[in-house]
């Protein structure tokens, strides 16, 4: 898991848990000494149904729902932000006080509560471009390039509205992936444009088949014009990381349609497998050299939520926008374009884009965070793979990156059948049953956009270990006797 307990006051300490109600009752008239002596047998329950399985929620992208811990240092250095008399208290590190201390010096008269317009449109947009220079090995990175947002999910309808021709015959066409997160298909109605969806290819550990994505290209312009391209990098919920000769392909293909490619790499330091790592869209296109690197379109998007620090309510991202029209450029720099993330969210987004260096307590922890999230993340995606490759009629693609594995197990017709009956898809019957018997959530392909029938499974690689094992040995247990009753 992410942090180790330590000691009170450590960059390592876990933040501790509020304050629950005590163990002891208080002495007085209500605490009266056990009236049933132990050796009396427990009472034996009254007959009737059997009281539901308590839920185990084993399917989210959200980290700390799903169980891990926030990075102290984080935390810490934000609460002394926000409440400056813990600049001199010894309960905060030394390196957690001096880095409050700098992160106030930029602030207006020394104070979080301020809108502090220059940290937000001048300060982490020039950290955040040094941040992205690194990532992708020296790629020049302007900071007037940089969008801050309050994350991804509300800016991404507004980036697509820039591109809806509203007086159209037909409207504007967004490619998303299938299966992909839901957001993508609703932020293109949010907008007013169409989702056109494009099949990702299960064949080939979920690659973007650009063949298939061409024809779909070519058959949308019947019913509307394609413009944008959406591309989900790490991918979600499928698990899978794209290899540069796809990515080359696929910024071809927005080259020669033309279509605006909106690269969501969102889960980019989720990439756990050491044999793909992650590399930005706009790395790749900037090696292709021009004319691409040069005219391709791109907005590519970071948030907080998913980052290492998965510090999701705090809201809190950006958007790189690569080549784009002027068009589209322009209202971003309107102060009251798109909702821009709060002080605190700045100061977190701000911090993980520290670069590492030796001997700086904050940005060790930073960097030991990131490797113990890829560690964890590589851990479950193993044992996934082990328990699940060794039950029948279960099946899952290898996993390099993104907060979830998609496992495909078999559904039987007489199964298939019952659940139509019910009104209900192959997949939500198999979760419903799932969760009646044993307690687990797990997400239903139907939910990415899949057809119920193909029996596709969401679940989280960001569970602790003990929860996955868990969840792995009552899902194969409850398939092996789902498969036994329904064949
Ligand atoms: C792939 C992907 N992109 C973007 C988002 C938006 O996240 P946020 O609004 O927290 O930045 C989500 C949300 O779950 C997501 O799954």
């Amino acid at each position: 898991m992410a942090a180790a307990e330590g000691t009170p006051g450590t960059l390592g300490t876990a933040v501790p848990p509020p304050p629950g109600p005590p163990s002891v009752p208080p002495p007085g008239p209500l605490s009266v000494p056990p009236s049933v002596p132990p050796s009396v047998p427990p009472p034996v329950p009254p007959p009737g149904p059997l009281p539901p399985v308590p839920p185990l929620e084993c399917s989210g992208d959200d980290a700390q729902a799903m169980g891990r811990d926030p990075l102290p240092v984080l935390r810490q250095i934000l609460a002394a932000c926000a409440f400056p008399e813990l600049l001199e208290s010894p309960a905060l590190p030394e390196a957690a006080r001096s880095r409050a201390r700098s992160v106030l010096r930029e602030m207006d008269a020394g104070n979080i509560g301020g809108y502090n317009h220059e940290h937000r449109s001048h300060g982490v947009p020039a950290r955040v471009s040094r941040f992205l220079e690194f990532r992708d090995g020296g790629v020049p990175c302007d900071p007037r390039d940089i969008v801050l947002c309050s994350g991804t999910t509300t800016v991404i309808p507004f980036v697509l509205s820039l591109v809806v021709c509203p007086g159209s015959a037909l409207p504007t066409g967004v490619l998303v992936p299938v299966p992909g997160p839901p957001l993508c298909a609703a932020a293109a109605g949010l907008a007013g444009a169409v989702p056109v969806p494009y099949p990702l290819d299960e064949s080939r550990g979920w690659a973007v088949d650009v063949a298939a994505l061409r024809r779909e290209v070519r058959e949308a312009r019947s019913r509307c014009h394609p413009r944008v391209l959406w591309v989900v990098n790490p991918g979600d919920p499928t698990g899978h990381v794209l290899s540069r000769p796809d990515m080359e392909s696929i910024v071809r293909l927005a080259a020669e349609e033309p279509l605006l490619l909106l690269a969501d790499e969102v889960h980019q330091e989720r990439a756990f497998s050491p044999e793909r790592p992650f590399l930005s869209f706009k790395r790749v296109l900037a090696e292709l050299g021009a004319p691409l690197a040069t005219s391709v379109q791109l907005v590519s998007f970071y948030s907080l939520s998913k980052s290492a620090a998965g510090e999701s309510g705090f809201r809190a991202g950006f958007l790189e926008l690569v080549n784009v029209d002027e068009g589209v450029r322009q209202p971003f720099q309107l102060a009251q374009s798109i909702p821009r993330p709060c002080v605190p969210g700045r100061i977190l987004l701000d911090l993980l884009m520290e670069l590492p260096e030796e001997g700086d307590p904050v940005r060790r922890a930073l960097e030991e965070h990131r490797r113990d999230l890829c560690r964890d993340l590589a851990a479950n995606a193993r044992r996934l793979q082990e328990e699940l490759g060794r039950a029948p009629g279960i099946r899952c693609q290898p996993l390099a990156g993104g907060p979830r594995a998609f496992p495909r197990i078999r559904i039987p017709p007489r199964a298939r059948s019952q659940a139509r009956a019910l009104g209900l898809e192959p997949d939500v019957f198999f979760c419903r049953r799932l969760q009646e018997a044993t307690g687990l959530v797990v997400a239903p392909g139907s939910h990415f956009g899949m057809g119920g029938d193909s029996g596709h499974l969401g679940l989280s690689l960001l569970l602790p270990a003990p929860a996955l094992e868990r969840a792995l040995l009552l899902l194969r247990r409850f398939h092996a006797q789902f498969l036994r009753e329904f064949s």
